[in-house]
């Protein structure tokens, strides 16, 4: 199977990111980690295990389509919040632009006319819909509970286990 160069670049660029969610998300974990959120550094070291699969799916997909698949070097990350909501917000933030870019790439597939790579970018279509439902749910715990100190706290602790607790809950309704 071969693909055209604009949809080599395209997917490239797109590794790229994926690398620089990887960063984000364990910049994320780190910051929590050092400031006593330990259920959100755990979920966060978990979601940047989920973004290293990412890229390494595209990753895979390049070089057996004959491609080459380019390992970027990534800028810094981010590394202080103002607080662990804020981290939240700047995580669903980061998946809409996602969301934005596997649509744009899935775009770019229909027009070449490359039905393997548009098949092949269905599964992070419905990924991202998963992604971002998982920080709206995230993020809906602050309004519902609250910004003080405990409210923030039991959140936290609700944290280590919400991927699990959330993906159950989608399994269901499947
Ligand atoms: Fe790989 Fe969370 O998007």
């Amino acid at each position: 199977m071969r693909i055209s160069s604009k949809i080599e670049k395209a997917i490239n660029d797109q590794i790229s990111y994926e690398a620089s969610a990887v960063n984000t998300y364990i910049a994320m974990g780190s910051w929590c980690e050092r400031t006593g959120y330990d259920g959100s550094a755990t979920f966060f070291f978990e979601q940047a295990n989920e973004e290293n699969t990412h890229m390494l799916k595209f990753v895979h997909y390049l070089n057996n389509a004959e491609a080459e698949a380019i390992i970027p070097a990534i800028e810094k990350p981010q590394s202080k919040f103002s607080s662990l909501e804020s981290t939240f917000q700047a995580a669903l933030k980061s998946e809409q632009t996602v969301t934005k870019l596997i649509n744009d790439l899935v775009e770019i597939a229909e027009k070449e006319k490359d039905r393997a790579t548009s098949l092949f970018l269905q599964w992070f279509i419905s990924e991202q819909v998963e992604e971002e439902i998982l920080f709206q749910t995230i993020l809906q715990k602050f309004e519902i509970y609250g910004r003080e100190k405990l409210a923030v706290y039991q959140i936290d602790q609700s944290l280590a286990s919400i991927r699990s607790q959330v993906m159950a809950k989608k399994q269901i309704s499947r």
